[in-house]
C-alpha cells in the first residue's frame, strides 16, 4: 500500500538523499529516519532536462526495500512519460513532473494517479507559471524550485517567494506545496512564511557541520513552525 502526501504532519521536513553518501546508502536513510525525517525526497536526473545524472528506478527499489517513509521522487528527467510507471512499481509513493516538459498536466497526473501514487507539479524559478496554474486542480502537491534543478549545496533564492505566496492562494487546504534547493535554519522561515509546508533539505541535513542529522532536522523544523501561519 502506497503512502500519501495527504498524511503528512503540517509541516514536513524531507532530506534529499542526493547529499547522502551513497556507498552507505541504507545507513544514511537509517539516520535521516533516526534523525526525524518525515518523508525522503529522492532526485532522479537525466543528463538531459539538468545536466547532472543521478538515481535510476533500480535504486529506488533497493531504497524502498529499506525504509517505510514516504518516497517523494523528483523526476527532473525530459519523458516522464516514458519512466513514471518504472518508478511507480519500484516504490515510489510521490512522482513530480516538470511542467517545463509535461504539455498535459492534467493527463499526466491522471496517469500517475492511476499506478497509485500521488502526483506533483514543479518548474524552475523561471518556469511556466501559467502550466503549474492549469495542473493546480489536478495535483497533490506543487513544488517550487527555490535554486535551479541539478545540483545539491546551491543558494536559496529569495526571487521565489512571492511565487510561493501566489501559489499558496490557488491551493486548497488539503494540497502540498513544497519547497526545493537551498533550505537551511536560516532560508526555511521566509519559505514557510510565504506558505510552503513541505522542505526538502539535502546539504543542511545530510552534511549538517557537526554531522548531526537529528539537530539539523529539529531546527529546521524549529524555524519553520516559528515562521509559518499554518
Ligand atoms: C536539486 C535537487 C534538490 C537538492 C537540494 O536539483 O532537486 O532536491 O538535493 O539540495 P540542497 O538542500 O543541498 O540545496
Ligand atoms: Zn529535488
Amino acid at each position: 500500500m502506497k503512502r500519501s502526501v495527504h498524511q503528512l504532519p503540517r509541516l514536513a521536513i524531507a532530506p534529499s538523499l542526493l547529499a547522502s553518501d551513497f556507498a552507505h546508502l541504507a545507513d544514511e536513510i537509517h539516520r535521516a529516519e533516526d534523525a526525524g525525517a518525515d518523508l525522503l525526497h529522492v532526485d532522479v536526473m537525466d543528463g538531459h532536462l539538468v545536466p547532472n545524472i543521478t538515481i535510476g528506478p533500480v535504486v529506488v527499489e533497493s531504497v524502498r526495500a529499506v525504509t517505510d517513509l514516504l518516497l517523494d521522487v523528483h523526476l527532473m528527467i525530459s519523458e516522464p512519460e516514458r519512466y513514471i510507471q518504472a518508478f511507480a512499481e519500484a516504490g515510489a509513493d510521490n512522482l513530480t513532473v516538470h511542467a517545463e516538459v509535461v504539455e498535459d498536466p492534467e493527463a499526466m497526473a491522471g496517469r500517475i494517479h492511476e499506478l497509485g501514487c500521488t502526483a506533483g507539479i514543479t518548474m524552475n524559478p523561471d518556469g511556466p507559471l501559467d502550466r503549474v496554474r492549469r495542473a493546480v486542480a489536478h495535483v497533490d502537491m506543487v513544488l517550487l524550485m527555490t535554486i535551479y534543478a541539478g545540483f545539491g549545496g546551491q543558494k536559496f533564492m529569495p526571487e521565489v517567494l512571492p511565487t510561493i505566496r501566489t501559489v499558496r492562494e490557488w491551493l486548497t487546504a488539503g494540497q502540498r506545496l513544497e519547497v526545493d534547493g537551498g533550505i537551511y535554519a536560516d532560508t526555511i522561515g521566509n519559505a514557510a512564511q510565504a506558505g510552503a509546508d513541505t522542505f526538502v533539505a539535502g546539504t543542511a541535513v545530510f552534511r549538517a557541520p557537526d554531522g548531526n542529522a537529528a539537530r539539523a532536522i529539529g531546527d529546521l523544523r524549529q524555524a519553520a513552525a516559528g515562521a509559518s501561519g499554518r
